[in-house]
């Protein structure tokens, strides 16, 4: 990024996962599976869902209101929103214009949808970047929800063991002591392997011309090569994003990953060097929970006290698309 571009600052961040578990012991009245299988190839125990009409939008807007609190901003003060969702309960209005609407916020305030699935909030980081760097906007909202558990097939036991709901927020602003908090950052894609992973609309064609196929709505996955492509890419991946951060990868302080399957965590913490104090992991609490895996294991991390502020931390996500993602960011004292 060039220097004329403004620096960033992370200001607060926040999380919500729904009250309702549902454990691997659970699952098994569904379907031929067990604790066993489960936890030792993902590091999944229990997942949190969506009951009744709860969905990404209550979660999102919870996570929301405690970002801008932590900011310590007033709604008012928010002048763009930019929700990260695989799938929200509505396409349109976009889940970013549904949160905009529970807040009452005024309407010159843009708001949208951007889909890079659970890479969704790093690419909306390097969005927010821009539109900030630039000047265009000041105090960004970007918030990541996903009620993945109503668009898995609850038949199929190889892909919905693996993911749970929650959301995560982040509000970043201009940073006007010039210090940027985001130290690199890049994502990339590749829709030729878009397979790997997909969810389709439903639809049919007017029924005035050829019926097109029928195609289910939910999520498909092939995990084996998911799994592949992630260990084989994103290390090379990674290590690039350090360099250019201007660390080492020792100097970091954390790993952050998308919480998708411990092993895919561990592998990277292998690769990184990392003793497990630096590596942060809550799947076995909460599942992938797509773009919001990452601001719930970080606000969770300070929570917990795994995480200690005035630091900095090593981000990378993998998504549908396939989309990933990588950024080297500081966490200043205060923002969770
Ligand atoms: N319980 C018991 N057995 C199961 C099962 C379950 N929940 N799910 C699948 N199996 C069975 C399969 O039917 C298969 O049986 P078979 O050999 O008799 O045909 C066997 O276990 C192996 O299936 P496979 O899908 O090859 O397992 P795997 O070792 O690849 O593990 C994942 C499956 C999904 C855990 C693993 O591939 C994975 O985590 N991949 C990464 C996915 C990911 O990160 N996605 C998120 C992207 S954002």
């Amino acid at each position: 990024m060039q220097n004329s571009y403004k620096p960033l600052r992370i200001a607060g961040m926040g999380y919500s996962v729904p009250e309702t578990i549902i454990t691997n012991d659970d699952l098994t009245k569904l379907y031929d599976t067990s604790d066993e299988w489960i936890y030792t190839r993902t590091g999944i125990k229990e997942r949190r869902i969506v009951s009744g009409n709860e969905s990404a939008v209550d979660l999102g807007f919870i996570a929301s209101q405690k970002a801008i609190e932590k900011a310590g901003m007033k709604v008012e003060d928010i002048d763009c929103i930019i929700a990260a969702a695989s799938a929200p309960p509505q396409l349109y209005p976009s889940l970013a214009c549904n949160i905009q609407a529970r807040f009452g916020m005024a309407n010159h305030v843009p708001a949208f949808d951007m889909t890079a699935a659970c890479s969704g909030l790093i690419y909306s980081l390097q969005v927010a970047r821009g539109l900030i760097g630039s000047g265009l906007y000041k105090n960004i909202l970007l918030v990541a929800a996903d009620n993945n558990s109503r668009l898995v097939d609850w038949n199929d036991r190889g892909t919905s063991i693996l993911f749970g709901d929650g959301a995560g927020a982040m509000v970043v602003t201009e940073a006007e002591d010039g210090i940027d908090d985001v130290l690199s950052l890049d994502i990339r894609a590749d829709g030729s392997i878009g397979q790997y992973i997909y969810m389709n609309m439903p639809g049919k064609n007017c029924p005035l011309v050829e019926p097109c196929d029928e195609v289910d709505s939910t999520i498909h996955m092939a995990g084996r090569d998911v799994y592949k492509f992630v260990v084989t890419t994103l290390p090379d991946f990674i290590d690039e994003c350090i360099e250019e951060s201007g660390m080492s990868a020792d100097d970091i302080d954390y790993l952050i990953p998308h919480q998708a399957n411990q092993r895919i965590i561990e592998a990277m913490q292998a690769r990184l060097k990392y003793p497990d104090e630096k590596v942060i992991s809550n799947i076995e609490y909460y599942g992938n929970t797509s773009a919001a895996s990452i601001p719930i294991a970080l606000v969770e991390g300070v929570e917990k006290g795994k995480i200690k502020l005035n630091s900095t931390a090593l981000l990378c996500g993998f998504g549908a698309g396939m989309t990933w993602g990588a950024a080297v960011i500081r966490l200043r004292e205060g923002i969770c």
